[in-house]
């Protein structure tokens, strides 16, 4: 059973019919001589796109190409697809246009890679945190905190939009759903970190959504991200998990998925396997964010953001600092305390925290994060230099009252990771149904 991918006919009174079930990448080749079952009755149907069930007797192939193929008794066509109207021809289609049709798109050799790929890293994630120990936890949706503080936050409510009740001049929440203004969450971290203070070693694997205006190739406003979070890690701990981490899905891919990861490298990516190995057999570089403002700063390359200390690094200085001057992937720590979230421990040097990011080549920051604040003032200080609302987060505060301990934890971005091992170039293609600015359709 499959869909067809091709039709030939062959003037001997047969046909040649190459069919996919998308369970690997090569299709099965069909020969059908024209006077078995069902051949006659279903032929007008029997053309690209069509869906058949296709009974007969497998054999070694003469032909080059394959070892195998399929000497058919009987034909039966379950669903036709009209040439005419059919959108995916034989010939190469652009991963633009093939955007237009995500509900027909899983049915190219690209799609079918990448998401039989996407599994393969799925799987071992859980692998990864099973082996050690770590707890799986699901942490809510619906919030009514904005873990990274960007006020990037989809609201989500049950009130009439066109004209929801008012007190004071503004709108009151105490009659929404929730009886609170909630938001879809940006992250799962603040409810992980409860967990981590009483189980130890967690993870999170689910959604979070961003409504962050950025159409790059590399944001979503639905996108998948890993979140471990461990009791007893300081920074360094949570640096060496993040890395191994890495290297072990590298590694997992390259042994599980060859098939496809060929594809990607003769098709979309020359260097892909050849960098991957090399990730899997040399360690990472790690350096201070004040040293890679440095490098940046000596460098004589032209940058669009001008570099000082004390600024965000955007992605042309991630990619230079990984592709260009150390070639691996490079972890930058302690960051300026300005740029980064209120739940960072401070270092004492006063000025930076506790951050790390994880910065890949080609693709620049797949992982972000940090030791967390676990010592109460200095929590209420950051918070308040932050103008955090204090009440909304007394849960979080509680953990720095009751039993705290140092911790740390980490959040991988899936969808840039499902990027990176396959070399495709747009994060859109990577998810089943990206979520982009301007874009739900599916
Ligand atoms: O660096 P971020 O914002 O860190 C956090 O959310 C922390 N709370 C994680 C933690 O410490 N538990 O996001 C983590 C990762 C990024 O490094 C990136 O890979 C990915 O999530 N990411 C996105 N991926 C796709 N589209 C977006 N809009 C993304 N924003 C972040
Ligand atoms: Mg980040």
């Amino acid at each position: 059973m499959g869909w067809v991918r091709t039709r030939r006919d062959s003037k001997g009174g047969f046909s040649f019919l190459e069919i996919n079930d998308g369970s690997c990448l090569n299709n099965l080749q069909v020969i059908a001589d024209h006077n078995i079952d069902g051949f006659e009755s279903d032929s007008g149907k029997l053309h690209t796109g069509c869906c058949a069930g296709i009974t007969g007797k497998l054999v070694q192939s003469p032909g080059k190409g394959q070892n195998v193929e399929l000497q058919a008794f009987s034909i039966e066509v379950y669903g036709a697809a009209d040439p005419e109207q059919y959108p995916l021809q034989k010939k190469n289609h652009s991963f633009e246009f093939l955007r237009e049709i995500a509900h027909l798109r899983p049915r190219t050799n690209t799609f079918g890679a990448v998401m039989r790929v996407r599994n393969r890293l799925a799987y071992s994630i859980h692998q990864f945190f099973q082996d050690r120990g770590f707890v799986y936890l699901n942490t809510p949706i619906i919030t009514t905190s904005d873990c990274e503080g960007a006020g990037e936050m989809f609201q989500v409510t049950t009130l009439n939009p066109s004209s929801p009740p008012m007190i004071d001049a503004k709108v009151d929440y105490s009659q929404d759903f929730f009886g609170e203004k909630t938001s879809l969450t940006v992250s799962g971290q603040l409810e992980g970190e409860v967990y981590a203070l009483a189980l130890s070693e967690i993870y999170t694997f689910g959604p979070t959504f961003r409504a962050e205006n950025s159409n790059t190739s590399r944001h979503l406003s639905e996108f998948w991200m890993v979140e471990p979070e461990m009791a007893f890690y300081d920074l360094e701990d949570d640096m060496d998990l993040a890395e191994d981490f890495l290297r072990y899905l590298f590694k997992d891919a390259l042994e599980h998925c060859p098939e496809d990861l060929e594809f990607f490298n003769k098709r979309i990516d020359k260097t892909i396997l050849e960098r991957h190995r090399r990730i899997v057999e040399n360690q990472f570089e790690r350096i201070l964010y004040s040293e890679a403002i440095h490098i940046l700063e000596k460098s004589k390359k032209k940058f669009i953001y001008s570099v000082e200390w004390g600024c965000n690094l955007q992605s042309e200085h991630e990619r230079y600092i990984s592709e260009e001057v150390f070639k691996r992937p490079v972890i930058i720590y302690n960051y300026p305390d300005e740029i980064k979230p209120f739940y960072m421990k401070a270092n004492e040097d006063g000025v930076t925290v506790s951050a790390m990011d994880v910065l890949l080549p080609k693709l620049g920051e797949i992982i972000g994060g940090s030791q967390r604040e676990d010592d109460y003032e200095a929590l209420i200080k950051r918070m308040k230099a932050k103008d955090l609302d204090m009440e909304n987060y007394y849960w979080y505060i509680d953990l720095r009252r009751f039993g705290s301990a140092p911790h740390s934890g980490f959040g991988l971005g899936f969808e840039r990771l499902v990027q990176f091992v396959t070399g495709m170039e747009n994060i859109r293609d990577v998810i089943p149904f990206p979520r982009t600015p301007k874009n739900a359709r599916f």
